[in-house]
């Protein structure tokens, strides 16, 4: 088993899943100001501390995602936060890329940056304790969308990312997230995932990635949130199994969903449902972030006192997580 086997199969296995607590500096203080919290570095810190400190998060969360910001942040107890998953049993992971940006000529579509040095970023990360990474290119159904032209560059950079962290002996968590916006069916994001799977493997064995040294991190096979008809959660299950069925090579040791805006609750029985058929060839789990910390941060609000109800809330969330697994 190699090395790189070994870590994405740590990822995925015995019931664990995978948090997702690196949302950009923006988008993390978008969410504080929601509830009530200044955006500063420091809160930043705490809430990321909060989070890291829960009791028992080892028994059902076997990685964390941070953001670069976190990565060189301190706890309370002056270890770093990479130092402070090894410390109690859980591989810290990191966010590479630098977020997406308007793809051009294409108003509606975005391009997923951040391959410049990121060969000597990926060194710096190891160096400092970080055993995966995590890259996201964002898929919009509309219209018009998506097109060729996004699909296959965000697709080919998403490669050449995973092709630059196996190098440096990270497992890449591969993100080609379908978003949930629009109101389109839950055939048209079956039919858009299948075409962005399909191109996703050709650009991984065009650049050489090796499968069973990744995590795939996909969407579920959902409508869009908009849309007049909701599928049951059965219909959701289905159709996201056999869509990977149809996409995802079997040397790929796991897939962990992404959230994607989900309801808390419903993430959770779609995953749920998803266990009861077929046995599949890989391991099926959740790296989710708002599905997992969302009430956290609610119960939380920025209130020392609330401290203990918060991690309550993240526990609870993620022992039925695992539990669904
Ligand atoms: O890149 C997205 C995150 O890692 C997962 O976040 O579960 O809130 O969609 P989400």
């Amino acid at each position: 088993m190699s090395a790189l086997n070994k870590i994405a199969r740590t990822l995925v296995s015995n019931r664990r899943g995978i948090l997702a607590a690196d949302e950009s500096i923006g988008t993390m203080s978008a969410r504080l100001e929601k509830v009530g919290v200044e955006p500063t570095a420091e809160n930043r810190r705490v809430y990321r501390e909060l989070i890291v400190t829960t009791p028992r998060l080892a028994e059902s969360i076997s990685g964390v995602i941070l953001a670069d910001e976190t990565f060189h942040q301190k706890l309370s107890n002056g270890r770093t936060f990479p130092e402070h998953l090894e410390d109690i049993g859980i591989l810290a992971g990191i966010k590479v890329d630098t977020g997406a940006k308007p793809l051009a000529g294409a108003p509606d579509e975005k391009i997923t940056e951040g391959l410049d040095g990121l060969r000597e970023r990926v060194a710096e990360y190891v160096r400092l304790g970080a055993t995966f990474a995590k890259w996201r290119a964002v898929i919009t159904i509309g219209d018009n969308t998506p097109s060729p032209r996004a699909v296959r560059a965000n697709l080919h950079a998403l490669a050449r990312y995973a092709g630059l962290c196996q190098e440096g002996g990270l497992v890449p968590i591969v993100e080609p997230e379908v978003l949930m916006d629009g109101a389109h069916s839950l055939e048209r994001c079956r039919q858009v995932s299948t075409a962005v799977l399909t191109s996703l493997f050709e650009e991984l064995d065009l650049m050489q990635v090796e499968l069973d040294g990744i995590v795939l991190k996909p969407n579920m096979v959902v409508a869009g949130t908009g849309g007049a008809e909701q599928p049951t959660v059965a219909d959701v299950a289905r159709a996201t199994v056999e869509t990977l069925r149809e996409t995802v090579p079997a040397s790929v040791p796991g897939i962990a969903f992404l959230s994607g805006g989900q309801h808390p609750e419903v993430a959770t029985q779609h995953l749920g449902a998803m266990q009861n058929l077929d046995p599949l060839p890989w391991e099926l789990t959740y790296s989710f972030g708002r599905a997992l910390v969302g009430p956290a941060l609610e119960a939380w609000r920025g209130d020392e006192s609330k401290w203990g109800a918060a991690q309550d809330a993240l526990s609870e969330h993620a022992v039925a997580n695992a539990a669904a697994r």
